[in-house]
């Protein structure tokens, strides 16, 4: 299997801190990978590392075996629109309405695009998503949920092929949750390669081929989601946190 992101002795270091302490790993073409472990780990971290949104202070960021830091402005923005990140935070655009936020990346990446093409895509992506209401409204009055619902279809605009995901169903309604992880799971089945963090094991499980476990900055472990499905035994002792780690 094709690896489509390569970590390679990635370190990354802020305020004289080292957040994350060589990393290598590779992820693989099409397949879903958890990133798991206890808050402050370095998860969040390690998801911007591998999705260019951070620039690693030692080692270097592969995808598709071209170095991150290298690309040109061209293939950079390839690599953009190839990638739906949803952020822990949701991060949208604070000054600007719902419609603005979604029809924003479609301009910059479709250039070409027609506006009622531009709007027939975004009610596409909300409906999936399951949003119903006004779009001439600010990101700040939204609750959370919905904030996050917003970010996930605003990520799923230009058809990426590699989703990079942060608690994208935290503060969600059952239903919310369900239809998100839904998404993804069809997403995963049409040969999508997702990348995600997650504190819930129920996700993890339903989801992930890989899961990877960071502790202190570090990969503490890394196991399959077989070796997950049929270890009922080491999911208990995951699940009961930071020490259940060292194993
Ligand atoms: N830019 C930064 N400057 C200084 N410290 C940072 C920075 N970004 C993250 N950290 C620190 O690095 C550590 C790892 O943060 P990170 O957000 O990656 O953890 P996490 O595993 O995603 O945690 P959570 O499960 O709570 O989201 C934390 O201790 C955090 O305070
Ligand atoms: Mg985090």
């Amino acid at each position: 299997m094709d690896r489509i992101i390569e970590l390679k002795e990635v370190s990354f270091s802020a305020q004289n801190q080292e957040i994350i302490r060589s990393i290598s790993f590779q992820f693989r073409e099409g397949t879903a990978t958890a990133l798991a472990g206890p808050s402050g780990g370095g998860k969040s971290t390690m998801l911007k590392l591998a999705a260019g949104l951070l620039v690693p202070t030692g080692g270097k960021v592969f995808f598709r075996g071209r170095d991150i830091a290298l690309m040109n402005r061209r293939q950079n923005m390839e690599f953009r629109r190839q990638s739906a990140v949803v952020f822990q935070d949701s991060a949208l655009w604070a000054n600007q309405d719902l419609y603005q936020n979604l029809e924003l990346p479609l301009r910059i990446h479709f250039p070409q695009m027609t506006r009622p093409d531009r709007e027939k895509r975004m009610h596409e992506v909300l409906a999936e998503a399951g949003y119903k209401k006004n779009l001439l409204i600010r990101p700040a009055q939204l609750s959370m949920g919905e904030q996050k619902i917003i970010a996930f279809a605003r990520a799923m605009l230009c058809r990426p092929g590699i989703l990079f995901l942060d608690e994208w169903t935290e503060s969600l309604d059952d239903e919310s949750a369900r239809r998100l992880i839904d998404l993804v799971k069809y997403r995963k089945e049409q040969r999508d390669t997702v990348i995600f963090v997650s504190h819930d094991f129920r996700i993890i499980r339903n989801l992930a081929d890989y899961i990877v476990i960071i502790l202190g900055g570090r990969i503490a472990l890394t196991l399959t989601g077989e070796e997950i499905a049929s270890d009922a035994h080491l999911v208990r002792r995951i699940e009961k946190g930071i020490a259940a780690y060292e194993i």
